[in-house]
């Protein structure tokens, strides 16, 4: 995505995704209850393009709002977030769409008559980029609310049949050598718009000596962490470290399952599993399916990936382990953004919404990291044992509070997952969330101790 007609192409792709996802919403539907882990999607669709407007169309023609008035509604540090389900405060859904297609059209006319500076070409992939977090998050606020998939995911909704009985499990540790590995990327980057686009948590790189570490060669599966939840993992303090036992007995208020009264007793399983009839279900979306144990444990909150380590002996990975083990590379190594190389290759990995069912664990070896670990980018974003923090030297970028407001007091995830876009992630990525978040689409893989 650097020419002028890919990017093009790019923000077309974001707007009709968007789209698609608000208009596959129903007047009912788009009536959403209120929830502290999601945004009412068109709400979303108005802030997107705001986005946009502010970013790129208001510098490049210097012209007022197009929504004159709005701008406090839009943004999203201003407006408090129980305000955005307000209807005396936020348009209607036809005066939204009205507002992105405005936006949109005006972005494509830019496009079509203005040369395009590394600048504007970094402005444009910010824009693009921002609109592919929101289309995650809209994802993520469908399964909460028990909706249908998106739209542009592809049927069918079959459980795969044809599942080896061992394919759930563990095959192993891989050894990363002790060394001295490359974190993060370059600040100062004469291809900042480019091969080196980077947001500002992930600035500037550096270089860490770790000791060797193993680390697992896959995500935890779901048959992995039943057996945690079969010995009553969830009901013996001894695995819950302070912060878990608080998470427990507190019923993190933002875990998001909107479909069912939150419970009195403390969760003794992931968020969208239930038992029934001796069977363990899962809810996918709007069905609930049997739970697949070959398939990645996702929807975990950092506490109770935590509480899984402590009773299998292992450990959560470092942000900087995570890096290494998925990218590898050394002082000199090449700029090396995905765990097979240089270029993203979106068929080596679960990422776009492509699939509405997760692969196995031990699927997708060809986007193995060159230390045999599998997939790193896409599936689910990977709690680490890290806080999110600034790098030193860290400066903020053109969005000042696309990390500042999360250092300290969230976790750093890695990797990206099935919803991610396969033209965002890259393995120096760094995703931001609370610990106790379970409602988005997070899973782990562990380290020996
Ligand atoms: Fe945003």
């Amino acid at each position: 995505m650097q020419t002028q007609p890919e990017i093009e192409q790019a923000l077309d792709h974001a707007y009709r995704r968007l789209l698609a996802l608000i208009e596959s919403l129903d007047d009912a539907r788009l009536r959403v209850p209120y929830h502290p882990g999601i945004n009412p999607p068109v709400w979303e669709g108005g802030h997107t393009a705001f986005f946009l407007e502010t970013f790129l169309l208001r510098p490049w023609l210097a012209r007022p709002p197009i929504m004159p008035g709005l701008d406090p509604v839009w943004d999203s540090f201003d407006i408090d977030h129980e305000d955005r389900w307000r209807p005396d405060v936020v348009p209607g859904k036809a005066a939204i769409l009205d507002y992105m297609r405005a936006v949109h059209e005006s972005v494509l006319e830019c496009l079509a008559t203005r040369p395009l500076t590394p600048q504007d070409l970094y402005l444009c992939k910010y824009g693009i980029f921002h609109q592919h977090m929101h289309i995650e998050s809209m994802i993520w606020a469908c399964q909460t609310l028990g909706y249908a998939p998106p739209p542009f995911t592809p049927p069918p909704f079959a459980q795969p049949t044809a599942r080896p009985e061992t394919a759930g499990a563990a095959p192993g540790d891989v050894t990363i050598p002790a060394g001295r590995y490359r974190i993060g990327m370059p600040a100062d980057s004469p291809d900042f718009a480019a091969a080196h686009f980077a947001f500002d948590c992930e600035k500037p790189d550096f270089l860490v000596d770790l000791p060797e570490f193993a680390i697992s060669r896959t995500l935890v599966s779901n048959g992995a962490f039943l057996e945690f939840v079969e010995a009553e993992g969830y009901r013996n303090e001894t695995w819950w470290s302070w912060g878990g036992r608080k998470w427990l007995s507190a019923r993190a208020a933002a875990d998001g399952d909107a479909t069912r009264q939150a419970p009195a007793a403390p969760p003794d399983a992931p968020i969208y599993w239930k038992r029934e009839e001796g069977a363990w279900r899962q809810r996918h979306f709007d069905r609930w399916l049997p739970l697949d144990p070959a398939s990645p444990v996702l929807h975990v909150s950092y506490w109770e990936a935590e509480a899984y380590c402590n009773w299998a002996g292992r450990r959560l990975p470092t942000e900087f382990e995570w890096e290494a083990a998925a990218l590898g590379r050394g002082p000199d190594s090449p700029a090396q953004l995905y765990p097979w190389g240089a270029g993203m290759d979106a068929g080596r990995a679960d990422l776009d919404a492509a699939a509405l069912h997760r692969p196995a664990v031990n699927d997708l070896a060809a986007g193995d990291s060159r230390f045999g670990c599998r997939q790193m980018l896409g599936t689910a974003w990977e709690w680490t044992a890290s806080p999110f923090l600034p790098y030193d030297g860290f400066r903020v970028d053109m969005y000042p509070y696309m990390s500042t407001l999360q250092f300290g007091t969230h976790r750093t995830t890695k990797g990206g997952s099935w919803a991610t876009a396969s033209s965002l992630i890259r393995g120096s990525y760094r995703q931001a969330y609370l610990p106790e978040r379970r409602d988005v689409f997070v899973g782990f893989r562990t380290c020996a101790r």
